[in-house]
């Protein structure tokens, strides 16, 4: 498939998707939406993907949805045009998805970086909801995740003054899952993301849906997802690979299945 605003590369099982409007600070309009859904989902469907990167260029991860395709809409008009079903998909994506964030991450921006698993931010990496300052909120997911990543005070602050945080005040407040110097950024991505795919794709998965749980339900019933994707992995032949090989004193070979 041709794809205008994003590229994409495979690095052994790691897919590289990078955002590509360099002219609008990578800004999510409906094409750029559109295309990084629908090829994140057939990267879901690919067995040979154990994880998938998102990033943008140096300058900006994304400055946030497109104003310039927002600004004279009407409220039928935005229900129309359903800019949250797409994101819903991306955010339902099995495989862990790594943003990978240099410079700006605003409004949709940001939004997108958490419905990522993991963030790893360059210390160039910019945070904030300037929705607020444009008559709007947050719309693709920013306030019910910056919530549960944050808490309340924080999380309130952010979205009510639309204030933009360094690269090291979110790595304080537990927004990233690490800060690197802006050289070190991609080398760092790209171990990080190879370590991440070479595990067992059956074990990720799981691991993911457990995660998740933990966002969606209760103790009792999110324990009860942890256990039973827990002991279905003992079918799988990685699992028995896996424990092999640490008896045997190996590294694992795993099959993915
Ligand atoms: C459309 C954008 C854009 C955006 C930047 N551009 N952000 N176009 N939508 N979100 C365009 C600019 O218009 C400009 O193009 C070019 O990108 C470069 O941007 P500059 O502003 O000239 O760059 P700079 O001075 O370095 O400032 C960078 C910036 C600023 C601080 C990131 O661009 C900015 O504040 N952008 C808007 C951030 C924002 O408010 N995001 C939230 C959007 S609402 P031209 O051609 O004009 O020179 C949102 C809601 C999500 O995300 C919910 C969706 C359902």
């Amino acid at each position: 498939t041709e794809y205008e605003t994003i590229r994409v590369e495979r690095r052994g099982r790691v897919a590289w998707i990078t955002l590509d409007r360099p002219e609008a600070l990578n800004a999510l309009n409906t094409q750029l939406m559109h295309e990084l859904v629908g090829l994140t989902t057939e990267l879901d469907a690919d067995d040979s993907v154990g994880a998938i990167v998102v990033t943008g260029s140096e300058k900006a991860f994304a400055a946030g949805a497109d104003i310039k395709e927002m600004a004279s809409q009407s409220t039928a008009q935005m229900r129309e045009a359903n800019h949250f079903g797409p994101w819903l998909e991306f955010a339902r994506v099995r495989k862990p998805v790594i943003a990978v964030v240099s410079g700006y991450a605003l409004g949709g921006g940001f939004e997108l970086a958490l419905m990522c698993d993991v963030i790893l931010a360059s210390e160039t990496a910019k945070f904030g909801f300037p929705e607020i300052g444009l008559g709007v909120i947050p719309g693709i997911g920013g306030t019910q995740r910056i919530v549960r990543a944050i808490g309340y005070p924080k999380a309130a602050e952010l979205v009510l003054t639309g204030r933009r945080i360094d690269a090291a005040e979110a790595e304080r407040v537990g927004i990233v899952s690490r800060v690197v110097a802006a050289d070190a950024l991609l080398g760092e991505a790209e171990e990080l993301a190879t370590a991440i795919a070479e595990k067992s794709l059956p074990a990720l998965v799981a691991a993911k849906v457990a995660l998740d749980a933990a966002l969606e339900t209760g103790l009792e019933d999110g324990l009860a997802v942890e256990a039973e994707r827990f002991t279905a992995l003992f079918d799988t032949a990685d699992q028995k690979e896996g424990m092999a090989a640490f008896n045997e004193k190996r590294e694992p070979s795993f099959r993915h299945r």
